[in-house]
This record gives C-alpha cells, sequence and structure tokens, in this order.
C-alpha cells in the first residue's frame, strides 16, 4: 500500500477500504507518514466527503489507537451526554448529579477549555480542594458508591484524534462533517459508555451554524454510535446566545448551583430537564422521554440532584460550603456594568465573540498549558427577543484588573445587535434526531 495511491484515490471520490483507513491513520500516529501526506488526505476528505461505511471505519480505527475504558465493573446502564461545544454552557455540571440522583451510574470525561469555549474540568476545578484526577479503581469504586464522579480525560485517549485535530486546526479541515462525527465519536466510544446522548450545537457560538449541516452532523453521529451498539440519540439545541447568562468558571459553577436549586435561568433549566429526560429514557429508567422529563423534574424541584452535587464534591475533596456560601469561590474583584446605548429588542448575539471575551479577562486560554483564572467572566443579562431602554444593563463583567471593563466595553457592545421590531425568542431546540 502506498500512502500517494490512497490520497489520489480519495481525491477522485473513491471509497477508501477499511485496510486503508488503518494504514493512514496508524502509521500517522507511529509517526511513520509525515503531516503533509496526512494533510492532503484530509483535504480530499474535506471535499469529497466519506460515506457511512467509511466513517464508521475512521471512528473504529481511531477509537483503537490508543486506550479504551472498561467500564463493566460499574453496575447498571452507563449513559454518557456529549455537547458538541459552546459558550457558558454549563449543562455537565447540572445533568451529571441530576441523572444520578435518578439512578443512572455516571462515570464521566470531561475536557478543558481551549479557545472560546469553556471546560467542564475548569469550572470544577474553581471549586476549592476539588480533585479532577483519580486512579481508575477509584473512579469506578466511586461512581458504584455514589452513581458519579467526574475526571479529566485520561493522556492516551484516542491519540489518532489528538494528532489529527493538531493537524485540521492549521490546514482549514476542522469543519467535515465525518471527521467532526468521528473525532467526537471515537473518543465518546474510547470512554466506555452503552449509550450516548449527543448534543449537537448549532448556531455562531458552534462548529455548525445551520440547521441542514446540524442534521447532517447529528444524524451521522447517531448512526456511528449505532453502528458499534451503543444507541445514540441527538438533539440540536440553540447556540446563536450563551446558554444562561454566566459565561467564566466560578461564575458557572454558581449558574449550576442557582440550577439545581431551582433558581437557575430558564434556558438552562430547560436544557437540563430536556437532557436528562433522553438521559433517563436512554437508560432505562423510563419508559419514553415525557416519564423521563417528569422524573427529571421531580429529581430537581425536591433538592435529590443538589444533595448528588454535593456529594460528588464531597469525595473529590471540594469544599461543599460553597453549595451555601458563594464567596468561597474565586470571584474578580473589580466589576463593571455595560448599560444599552440604544432602545429597541436583541435581535442578535455574537456568542464566539462573547467567550472570546471571557477568555480575554482570563477565564480561557489560547494554548494548551495556559493558566487561567478561575473568577472572571461575563452575566449577560438579555438575550434575543428582549427589550431594552438607553442605559438599561446588558452585560456584566466581573475581573480581576482594574482597567479590565473599559479595556473590553466596546467589543462587548458590537456582539449585541437591536431591532426597533419585536423579535421573537429563538427556539431552544430545533430537533431530535433517534
Ligand atoms: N469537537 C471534537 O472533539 N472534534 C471535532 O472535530 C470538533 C469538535
Ligand atoms: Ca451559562
Amino acid at each position: 500500500m502506498r500512502v500517494y495511491d490512497i490520497i489520489a484515490k480519495k481525491r477522485d471520490g473513491q471509497k477508501l477500504s477499511l485496510e486503508e483507513i488503518k494504514f493512514i491513520i496508524n502509521g500517522y500516529v507511529k509517526d511513520l507518514i509525515p503531516d503533509y501526506q496526512v494533510a492532503a488526505l484530509l483535504m480530499a476528505i474535506y471535499f469529497q466527503g466519506l460515506d457511512k461505511e467509511e466513517t464508521a471505519h475512521l471512528t473504529k480505527v481511531m477509537t483503537n489507537s490508543g486506550d479504551t475504558i472498561d467500564l463493566s465493573e460499574i453496575e447498571g446502564l452507563k449513559v454518557d451526554k456529549h455537547s458538541t461545544g459552546g459558550v457558558g454552557d454549563t449543562t455537565t455540571i447540572i445533568l451529571a448529579p441530576l441523572v444520578a440522583a435518578g439512578g443512572i451510574p455516571v462515570a464521566k470525561m470531561s475536557g478543558r477549555g481551549l479557545g472560546h469555549t469553556g471546560g467542564t474540568i475548569d469550572k470544577l476545578e474553581s471549586i476549592p480542594g476539588f480533585i479532577t484526577t483519580l486512579e481508575k479503581k477509584d473512579f469506578i469504586k466511586q461512581v458504584n458508591q455514589i452513581n458519579v464522579a467526574v475526571i479529566g480525560q485520561s493522556g492516551n485517549l484516542v491519540p489518532a484524534d489528538k494528532k489529527i485535530y493538531a493537524l485540521r486546526d492549521v490546514t482549514a479541515t476542522v469543519n467535515s462533517i465525518p471527521l467532526i462525527a468521528s473525532s467526537i465519536m471515537s473518543k465518546k466510544i474510547a470512554a466506555g459508555a452503552d449509550r450516548i446522548l449527543l448534543d449537537v450545537k448549532m448556531g455562531n457560538g458552534a462548529f455548525v451554524e445551520d440547521l441542514t449541516q446540524a442534521k447532517e452532523l447529528a444524524k451521522t453521529m447517531v448512526d456511528i454510535g449505532n453502528s458499534f451498539g451503543k444507541k445514540t440519540v441527538a438533539i440540536i439545541s440553540n447556540m446563536n446566545q450563551p446558554l444562561g447568562e454566566a459565561i467564566g468558571n466560578s461564575l458557572e459553577i454558581i449558574e449550576a448551583i442557582e440550577t439545581l436549586k431551582g433558581k437557575g435561568p430558564q434556558d438552562l433549566t430547560q436544557l437540563c430537564l430536556e437532557l436528562a429526560g433522553q438521559m433517563f429514557f436512554l437508560g432505562g429508567k423510563a419508559k419514553d422521554y415525557v416519564q423521563g422529563l417528569k422524573l427529571a423534574e421531580k429529581l430537581l424541584y425536591s433538592g435529590e440532584a443538589l444533595q448528588k452535587l454535593k456529594e460528588l464534591i464531597s469525595w473529590q475533596e471540594g469544599n461543599v460550603d460553597v453549595l451555601e456560601n458563594y464567596s468561597l469561590l474565586p470571584l474578580g474583584q473589580y466589576t463593571g456594568i455595560l448599560k444599552s446605548r440604544e432602545a429597541g429588542y436583541i435581535s442578535n448575539i455574537n456568542s464566539k465573540l462573547l467567550g472570546s471575551i471571557a477568555m480575554e479577562l482570563g477565564g480561557g486560554r489560547e494554548k494548551k498549558d495556559d493558566p487561567i483564572d478561575y473568577g472572571v467572566g461575563l452575566l449577560v443579562k438579555k438575550k434575543i427577543g428582549d427589550y431594552l431602554e438607553v442605559g438599561d444593563p446588558i452585560v456584566e463583567v466581573i475581573a480581576n484588573h482594574e482597567n479590565d471593563f473599559e479595556r473590553v466595553k466596546n467589543k462587548l457592545l458590537a456582539a449585541f445587535e437591536f431591532s426597533p421590531n419585536i423579535i421573537p425568542k429563538p427556539p431552544l431546540i430545533y430537533e431530535k434526531i433517534y
């Protein structure tokens, strides 16, 4: 087999075999094939695509490129949730304890933030003392004892994806549906869950901006999951505005706690209940999604889910007093309030820009090992369709440098567009794909 021939084959729109995909991916992981040849193949895939079978083959080869996690020592059906990435997406911190409280074992491996999106692990680490690395046996033991553990991704999970993603990032080939789908699904499958729920984000804060593309991505991932015998469901949710109010690590922890107290933002609460309802259905705890939703509401409003978060924090050595005393979390010492300079209805919010500003305040990282400031971020007070008078607050900025607010204020304002006409509130969930 020659790499040249495989590149040419895909360039001409022909189908690659499992053997050819294996040859390329394994050779690349072992440094036997240079970046420039894999880059050329990625670009050919970008233009010619991969069919269902090729995408499943690629996912399988990537999954087997490193460690796979065996969760068979945990009893019951393990249901994993994955979001394709958004801004202010606090759902995992709410959902993990919520579905655990309903009897689904949650053995969750999460990522850190990069670029304009945050990561669950960074958010959890803003809780004083909270540890996000556990030995495998302790991870399993914790899930068997309290039904939930959330840790950082193990070092050698899908090394093929780490290498290929880095190459895609610099060769303008990130945005390919079979490449995104196999990247995400290989990591989900390697992480060992039995059932998978995907929250595919659509909008200006996400990888895909329109519904046609989002549906194609969702369908591709659902097909991959099912072809591995892991029942997979996807919902497509709105990322044309940040989820909830908070963007930033400590701020999102507070938001998650408030939501588990039944006092969270409406959109975040609704999305979490929907996702939990689907997870209860997938995990066999409800006969259908409607019954799952009812169970989720009961667990949220009774405080049982909050109690489960307390157990999770306590088992992972975090300070549980944060639940009642938010001042125990790191919080920036300077605040500023951005006020509207015009009257009207908000018609558009540039979520990616808001995510980038939160990062620029210190809440995120540009490079993998940059340090982050847990205490900074934004509270977005108004959403699409809300009406504002001149002088009404739009965003609160929480910072750790005195002049940060002045520095970011005009950029922040540019993230909002106004209209004199009534703007309908956008839907939160567009579609469910089974
Ligand atoms: N998230 C991933 O993990 N991979 C992609 O390719 C895109 C988003
Ligand atoms: Ca949020």
